[in-house]
């Protein structure tokens, strides 16, 4: 399936909102953000580094003439949420959009990793995820709207080296479901995107040893790695009336790639499964 490069959404559908995004410095919260502000949406991004928040804000604000404000604090600290937030709405006035983004990760076998190493993730991963969810709900409730909070489908499987992060994704899988059913009644929706490996991320770039990428992109059903934009349609959907009946799900954006998880090591994939020619089996 061919990369979709150009919006399918009305230029105007999010006009009028405003988002709030942790990890909205970078790769693919900036993206998502991105694209809801080219739809009209203005926004406040969240990181750890100052110049770094301030400085995609000021180029997101540029790129497309919506108004976007860096803010730095830490998503462990939910007092610099807290003072985000209300920053967010002394500058918009409302928050209708929630993107809890802001992750850490390493590769490190279980071995390799300490109390404090498993720890640090989970904090930043589901701790920094509820906390965001706690610092903004009250005015989602206000303006019935929506949050989205990053997976990945890395706990579907024993993913190795990934422990901590599986864990910690496990986490905000659960906690996203709980306040899709405890705030449903009050007229908020909750969702994850669970992407598969995005191209121009930290993500792959940090954690994708060069070497393998031809051989794990020929194992992806899709046949490619996403891009950023794949995620950021998801996103809008999700966000967008078209989704108002849906909350608690899990939207997985991977191309196929986690299904993939259990194919036999080696096999010639995909020829061996294309049905052309010989019966699979005799190819192996
Ligand atoms: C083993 C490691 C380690 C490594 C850090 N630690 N890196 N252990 N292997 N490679 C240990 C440290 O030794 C320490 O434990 C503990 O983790 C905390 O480390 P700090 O450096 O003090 O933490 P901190 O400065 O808070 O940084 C957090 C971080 C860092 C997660 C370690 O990498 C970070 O800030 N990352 C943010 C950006 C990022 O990772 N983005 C990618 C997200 S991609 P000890 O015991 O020594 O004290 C993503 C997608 C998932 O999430 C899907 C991927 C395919």
């Amino acid at each position: 399936m061919a990369q979709q490069t150009a919006s399918v959404f009305r230029p105007d559908l999010m006009k009028g909102k405003v988002a709030f995004v942790t990890g909205g410095g970078s790769g693919i919260c900036y993206g998502i953000t991105k694209q809801l502000m080219a739809h009209g949406a203005n926004a406040a991004i969240f990181g750890r580094r100052k110049a770094k928040v301030d400085s995609a804000a000021q180029e997101l604000s540029k790129e497309t003439g919506s108004k976007c404000i860096g803010i730095s604090g830490d998503v462990r600290k939910i007092e610099t949420l807290e003072a985000a937030v209300k920053q967010t709405i002394e500058e918009f006035g409302r928050i209708d959009f929630v993107i809890a983004g802001a992750a850490g990760n390493f590769l490190a076998p279980l071995d390799g990793l300490s109390s404090n190493a498993f720890r640090t993730v989970l904090e930043i991963d589901t701790l920094g995820t509820f906390n965001t969810f706690k610092s903004t709900i009250d005015e989602l409730v206000k303006t019935k709207g929506s949050l989205i909070a990053i997976s990945a489908t890395l706990h579907y499987t024993g993913m190795p080296l990934q422990a901590h992060v599986s864990a910690a994704k496990a986490g905000v899988d659960a906690l996203i479901r709980a306040v899709a059913v405890e705030y449903g009644p009050r007229g908020v929706r909750a969702n994850c995107i669970a992407p598969g490996p995005i191209a121009g991320t930290e993500g792959m770039d940090r954690l994708m040893p060069k070497e393998l990428v031809d051989k794990h992109t020929s194992m992806i059903p899709l046949q490619r790695y996403g891009s950023i934009d794949d995620i950021a349609w998801t996103a809008l959907f999700l966000f967008s009336p078209a989704a108002s009946y849906v909350t608690g799900t899990v939207s997985i954006v991977d191309g196929g790639d986690w299904h993939m998880s259990g194919a036999i090591g080696g096999a010639p994939y995909p020829d061996a499964f294309s049905g052309a020619g010989e019966a699979p089996a005799s190819k192996l």
